[in-house]
């Protein structure tokens, strides 16, 4: 099966148990980060061979051509120059989250996080004791660089960013990163960027690292994977790039958790790396169309504002003044429309009022579940009477 050949509701439902977990025959779930599509038949293939040629025991210090292979794509995508000490392989994006904080941080310690951001992002670090200040977005989703730089105390020791966003889908400019590196600098912190989507950029925007910008090498600790834009939530594999010295503690704390991530995971991973640009070409010229698409829909209902999302597989719509919350929004839209989409409170300050609809899916699908969320809030919208009759906005 390749990414031309697309699945089915049915297929995807049978596929996706979690995806679909608790849900009626019949509904279309938006809700969960998870592509719709197959893995390219590359990386299948490549853990395959691995496993017949019985390539499949503890490789204690990363799967070689996986190091490899990520040094490759850091130099040629995200012109980063990393060696091999410097990438750590994870047990998916979370790994790695989990591991920044740990070792960054201690109890007290200060973290001013971007939001809306990706939960994990924003949570684990008061697990860890240490203290979270949110810096909420522009209304267009860029970076509010005088929030950021009035959040640093003394305490402050990282600053959290996503690009792109999950769940703005913003993709950050150089500008605006050089001028968010440059407050780093000034205040000797670490930035943590998640980069699970840097491959998904639309309208020809480029993904900038921070990491690659002059005097962020030291500083930037890079979260990477292949969960999201390969189609592989399941196998649990990415990679941080860092300063040798924060890999190694990484890889110490690692060895007592989880060991490292799958010697197969691995070597599918590298293929990934190796073989598959195509494979995110293709995605990421299908997933803007479908992008489109559902904009343009939604954008034509009343009550609805939103902005095209310029990267990553997720729309964002303000659905106030049709409900008081998000979690109404999202209970009405499984009732009504049957469409499961995810509220926007749990992403921070910025999110509340909007859901996040997951558009890496065939666009059959997405346009059937664009036009049934449509018909229910044109619904809504009557029913609570809105004085405003004009069309929906996009900002
Ligand atoms: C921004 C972001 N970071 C990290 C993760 C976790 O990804 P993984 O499945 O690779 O652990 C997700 C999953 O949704 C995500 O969206």
């Amino acid at each position: 099966m390749s990414l031309t050949e697309k699945l089915t509701l049915e297929e995807i439902r049978r596929k996706r148990p979690s995806k679909y977990a608790g849900l009626e025959e019949g509904v279309i779930s938006l809700g969960l980060a998870e592509s719709d599509f197959e893995m390219p038949k590359e990386v299948k293939e490549a853990m395959i061979s691995a496993i017949l040629e019985g390539r499949y025991h503890y490789e204690m210090d990363g799967v070689v051509e996986f190091l490899e292979a990520a040094m490759d794509k850091l130099s040629r995508f995200n012109g980063i120059s990393a060696g091999k000490e410097e990438i750590l392989p994870t047990v998916g994006a979370m790994n790695g989250i989990w591991l920044a904080y740990r070792i960054l941080l201690k109890p007290g310690d200060h973290v001013i996080v971007v939001t809306p951001s990706y939960p994990a992002l924003i949570g684990r670090p008061k697990s860890l004791q240490a203290e979270v200040t949110e810096a909420k977005v522009r209304k267009d989703g860029h970076l509010d660089l005088a929030v950021i730089e009035k959040a640093v105390s003394s305490r402050t020791r990282m600053i959290t960013i996503c690009n792109p966003n999950n769940p703005t889908g913003t993709v950050y400019t150089k500008d605006e990163l050089e001028q968010l590196a440059e407050i780093a600098i000034r205040h000797d912190l670490y930035v943590l960027s998640d980069e699970l989507y840097e491959n998904l950029t639309y309208d020809g925007r480029k993904h900038v690292s921070i990491a690659s910008l002059p005097g962020m090498r030291e500083r930037a600790i890079t979260l990477f994977g292949f969960t999201k834009t390969y189609g592989m939530s399941g196998l649990r594999i990415g990679y941080v790039v860092a300063e040798r010295e924060i890999i190694r503690k990484m890889k110490d704390e690692n060895t007592g958790i989880v060991i490292h991530p799958g010697t197969v995971e691995q070597i599918g991973a590298a293929a990934a790396l190796k073989k598959c640009d195509y494979y995110i070409d293709f995605l990421k010229n299908y997933l803007e169309k479908v992008r489109n698409r559902l904009v343009a829909m939604l954008s034509e209902t009343p009550g609805v504002t939103i902005s095209p999302p310029e990267g990553a597989f997720f729309a964002f719509p303000n659905l106030i003044p049709l409900f008081e919350n998000d979690k109404d929004a999202v209970e009405y839209l499984l009732k009504e429309a049957r469409v499961l989409v995810h509220g926007g409170s749990g992403f921070g300050e910025g999110g509340a009022g909007h859901v996040r609809i997951n558009f890496c899916s065939p666009l059959e699908i997405i346009e059937e579940a664009a036009n049934r969320i449509r018909s229910a809030l044109i619904k809504r919208h009557d029913a609570i009477g809105l004085k405003n009759k004009s069309l929906g906005n996009i900002v």
